[in-house]
């Protein structure tokens, strides 16, 4: 798929919907999947779809935790650090995924492979602590967990 296939691809749902801009979270992530993350032309380009103002646009974007402004990892790790899993362990779960990764929360490890960001509460309390890696939830976690999980993502064709 090229820019301007997705360029048509997006009018074409847009022109679907009563309210363009209802449509502002699905544009911006299907601009994010193409680039790896939402560029400033993506937000530009956004903004001009949905006839929005880029404002408006940055607005969202900024908001919503999911959408990165600036280049990640390939895997994005969000770590929850709300209520639940604060009191199950977020501290030394956090500590752990920065120590092997080498890095700090807001950081991505210098093979680009994982970014380390923190998210509020993913409705996964029942399983605190946990975290999303790729919106994909993973709960439950000791040390022992994350290095299986971290080791299978390594080994992963990249
Ligand atoms: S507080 Fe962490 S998943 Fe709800």
């Amino acid at each position: 798929m090229t820019p301007a296939d997705l360029t048509k691809s997006l009018a074409e749902k847009i022109a679907t919907v009563d309210h363009p801009r209802e449509m502002v979270v699905d544009v911006m992530f299907a601009i994010q999947d193409y680039y790896g993350y939402l560029t400033d032309e993506g937000v530009e380009e956004s903004a001009q779809l949905l006839g929005m103002s880029p404002l408006e646009v940055e607005q969202v974007a900024t908001f919503y935790p999911f959408i990165y402004r600036e280049p990640v990892g390939k895997y994005v790790i969000h770590v929850c650090d709300s209520v639940i899993c604060w009191m199950d362990g977020y501290q030394s779960i956090k500590d752990y995924l920065c120590e092997k990764l080498g890095i700090q929360v807001g950081d991505t490890t210098p093979d680009g492979l994982f970014t380390l960001l923190p998210v509020c509460c993913i409705g996964y309390c029942d399983h605190s602590p946990a975290m999303l890696i790729n919106r994909n939830a993973y709960g439950d976690l000791t040390a022992e967990k994350i290095d299986r999980i971290l080791d299978k993502l390594r080994a992963e064709p990249q």
